[in-house]
């Protein structure tokens, strides 16, 4: 018996350290949208721009406690800006899916926070963005499950509202896993932020308050360092309070998508920038500036902007032109310049 519990204990550490993930994808209105992968963008030589924010975690890895109170904590290790976004109205739905599967060991909260953008999102210092929660579910004593858990059981996706009375602009949405396997011990839970940029329309006046990424937690508060491992436990879910009017979470379901949109960058887009087809069988989308749509059931190549291209030609505004191991364009198109934003990512702004 004893031996048999020592076996087990020894393969579930085991399991504990294997596995990671990152946000693969956003769904919104049954359009789908690429995050940042980091996992192969970052050896690309010029990897598409995307609505996710960059980052320097090949490993699908994590920010530890000890870094909570550091930058790395706005938007992930080493952080830069996406090169576009994504358009929602205040009120959508988004629904945010992981990959791979999130480790059923990775128990912990879900939580979801905005911040505005003063200007574009993509060329905005992380350091300047105030997160408020717009939601944020722990341990739900009714279902007895972790958030995370619920996660996993909606394929891997997590359901967020955008408000339905926040003010039209531009913001970063920080969608966050906490996983507590080893949140008994200090220094062990492990703060899995990912960060994407989305423009809010609508009518809405609401602009919550908000505190800077480096803020939100501290490595000894009662829901970073925490043991999951007592039953049915009472867990404070770390963070500000949620914003007024908000639910810890709204009901879980998968969206299906009809269609791919890429990126929309910023001065490409319209009044609505928003290719989202409103039936389920979606025509071929409005062209706007910037915008790539194509219908997952056809061939349809890129109707309008293409991507960047590699070799000598100029980088695109707001794509990549430089960091550790970059091999594509380094130089800017006209109204733009490289700028160096840290050791792994200059971008054209
Ligand atoms: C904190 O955790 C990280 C990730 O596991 C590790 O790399 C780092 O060495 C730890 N720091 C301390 C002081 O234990």
């Amino acid at each position: 018996m004893s031996k048999t519990s020592t076996l087990l204990a020894g393969l579930t550490g085991a399991a504990l350290v294997a596995a990671h993930g990152h946000v693969s994808h956003i769904v919104v209105n049954g359009v789908s949208y690429e995050n940042y992968d980091p996992t192969s963008y970052f050896y690309q030589p010029n990897p598409p721009t995307v609505i996710g924010w960059a980052t320097t975690q090949q490993d699908n890895g994590f920010v530890e406690p000890n870094n909570v109170g550091t930058s790395d904590i706005i938007c992930h290790r080493s952080g830069a800006p996406g090169g576009g976004h994504a358009t929602v109205a205040a009120g959508d739905k988004i629904s945010i899916v992981w990959d791979p599967e999130w480790p059923e060991s990775h128990i912990g909260p879900v939580i979801d926070y905005l911040a505005a953008c003063d200007g574009d999102c993509e060329s905005v210092s992380k350091e300047s963005l105030k997160f408020f929660k717009i939601d944020g579910a722990g341990y739900d004593k009714t279902a007895g499950r972790w958030a995370a858990d619920a996660l996993r059981a909606n394929g891997n996706s997590w359901l967020v509202q955008i408000p339905s009375d926040l003010k039209a602009g531009n913001y970063v949405l920080r969608h966050e896993i906490i996983a507590l396997h080893g949140g008994g011990s200090p220094n062990g839970t492990q703060a899995y932020p990912q960060c994407i940029n989305l423009r809010v329309t609508g009518s809405g006046s609401a602009l919550p308050a908000g505190v800077p990424g480096p803020s939100l937690y501290t490595a000894s508060d009662a829901g970073i360092l925490f043991n999951p491992y007592v039953p049915s436990p009472n867990y404070p879910v770390p963070g500000p309070a949620l914003i007024a009017g908000a639910a810890s979470s709204i009901a879980q379901s998968k969206s299906v998508a009809t269609a791919t949109a890429s990126a929309t960058v910023p001065g490409g887009g319209g009044a609505n920038p928003n290719p989202t087809p409103a039936s389920s069988t979606p025509a071929a989308g409005t062209p706007v500036p910037g915008t790539t749509l194509r219908t997952s059931t056809s061939t349809a190549a890129a109707q309008t902007t293409p991507p960047p291209t590699g070799g000598s030609s100029a980088q695109t505004k707001y794509g990549q032109c430089g960091g550790s191991g970059w091999a594509g364009p380094t130089a800017c198109a006209a109204g733009s310049s490289c700028t160096v934003l840290n050791d792994w990512y200059a971008q054209c702004v």
